[in-house]
């Protein structure tokens, strides 16, 4: 018997990269590869990469300036770069680092294993096409194996946004949604696997048209699945939230009350330079109507600060629309120049201007947070436990509200539902005891 090929996969970026490193390792599966967990008996090192902040290009050479060695003890070692810097510089990375086999941007993974053929042959292999077809359909299918009780699923992908900071328009391509019958067939396949609890993903995921009613269309099929206990989607643009799915998040009771929903700032002079076609006021009564379909909605936001142009009043905009909304996490960025985008080409704020609001903004955040945290205590919430903690007998999970949960809970088995009365806050998760 031939011994299997080994595959080092390195994910860099957001929920969907993860999502597609998971299935470019199922479709290699059919090219004789199983995955190692390290590079050093690699037969092929892919990097998935993320473009969306600076430097993203440099770490990629830096990262493969460390395989360097291996390279050249092993030549038949192949490398791989996949994901969006592979989209935006494939080709200048393939004539920079000749150690690089192979390039596949994110809508041809579907064309791994050809490409990976003819790496093999000792060829150059490259695609960064956007092609019509439906990559995930033309992946190999998933193979049967036992999984955890959490999964992601991409549903849509792609964005006609053009926000004026962000790549992922030009390394994704535009909107496409993944047909209903598909995603239901793959989600009931999942449950079948021990999946409880589905992120679906995309980049702009509520702007999904691939079933009739929309996204709130596809989670209301979705909750008829037996079996699966929990529904999350992420990331939301808040042009996209259409009245179906808002009411989904007060009637459906399996969409879990949790949403991230990026607003990025909250002065409207900013807001508009940033093309993000929406007034801070019109976010907030969004979110109005949000909480008054699930009045306990906790809500997760993006921000940006020091954006091309922004002043110490803009930035005080932010700050007191985080104020009026009090969000459950938060990811917050120093605005980072990325070639090619309209912001790029507008003034600058310096960057200890930058740093400076990004300390308080997350001294705000960090605030919120905690204390919504520190909120739970006392109350009994839904826990998904999905795997066993340091001390004996305890098992980690996850709330309805995504925040970890550390219970001394004997008999219970990861993908078991409980539920759990909080008892303490510390500062990442909280401890409970079932209830
Ligand atoms: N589609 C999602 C976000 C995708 S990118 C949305 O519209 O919300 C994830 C986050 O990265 C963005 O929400 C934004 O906050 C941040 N981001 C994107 N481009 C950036 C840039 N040039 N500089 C700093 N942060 C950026
Ligand atoms: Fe980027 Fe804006 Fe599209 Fe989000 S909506 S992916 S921030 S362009
Ligand atoms: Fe990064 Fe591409 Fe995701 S730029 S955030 S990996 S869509």
């Amino acid at each position: 018997m031939t011994q299997p090929k080994k595959l080092f996969i390195k994910t860099y970026g957001c929920q969907m990269n993860v999502y597609d490193s998971e299935r470019m390792a199922e479709a290699m599966g059919g090219q004789g590869y199983v995955q190692t967990d390290s590079p050093d008996d690699a037969d092929m090192i892919l990097l998935n990469t993320c473009h969306i902040r600076e430097k993203a290009a440099e770490k990629v050479y830096s990262e493969l300036g460390r395989y360097k060695g291996l390279k050249a003890e092993r030549p038949d070692l192949k490398i791989g770069v996949a994901g969006c810097v592979a989209q935006a510089e494939g080709e200048e990375i393939m004539r920079r680092q000749p150690m690089v086999d192979l390039v596949v941007g994110p809508q041809s993974y579907h064309r791994l294993p050809e490409l990976e053929a003819r790496a093999r042959g000792g060829e150059k292999a490259l695609d960064t096409d956007f092609p019509e077809e439906d990559k995930f359909e033309r992946l190999k299918s998933r193979p049967k194996a036992k999984r955890g009780p959490t999964a992601f699923l991409t549903v849509q992908e792609g964005c006609d946004k053009f926000c004026a900071f962000c790549v992922v328009p030009y390394t994704r391509g535009a909107e496409v949604s993944r047909p209903a019958d598909r995603v239901l067939t793959e989600a009931r396949d999942l449950v079948e696997r021990g999946v409880r609890e589905l992120t679906l993903l995309g980049q702009n995921v509520n702007a999904y048209h691939g079933h009739d009613r929309g996204l709130a269309g596809l989670i209301r099929e979705l909750a008829k699945i037996d079996g699966l206990e929990r529904i999350r989607f992420t990331t939301s643009h808040p042009n996209d939230m259409d009245d179906d799915l808002i009411a989904a998040h007060g009637d459906c009771d399996k969409l879990m009350p949790y949403l991230h929903l990026p607003v990025q700032a909250g002065s409207d002079r900013i807001l508009k330079r940033m093309n993000r076609q929406h007034t801070a006021e019109q976010y907030l009564k969004l979110i109005e109507r949000l909480r008054a379909a699930r009045p306990d909605l906790h809500l997760s936001g993006d921000f940006i600060v020091g954006f091309p142009e922004e002043t110490e009043a803009d930035f005080r905009d932010t700050l007191a629309l985080i104020e009026a909304v009090e969000y459950g996490s938060a990811f917050s960025f120093k605005y980072s120049e990325r070639p090619g985008t309209p912001a790029a080409e507008r003034p600058q704020v310096p960057e200890a201007e930058k740093d400076d609001r990004l300390q308080r903004l997350q001294a705000l955040l960090t605030r919120q947070q905690r204390a919504l945290q520190d909120a739970m205590v006392g109350r009994e919430v839904g826990v998904l436990f999905e795997k066993t903690g340091r001390l004996p007998g305890q098992m980690v999970g996850k709330s309805d509200y995504l925040h970890a949960v550390h219970v001394a809970a004997e008999g219970v088995v990861p993908g078991d539902l409980r539920r759990v009365r909080i008892v303490e806050s510390g500062p990442n998760s909280l401890k409970g005891v079932l209830a």
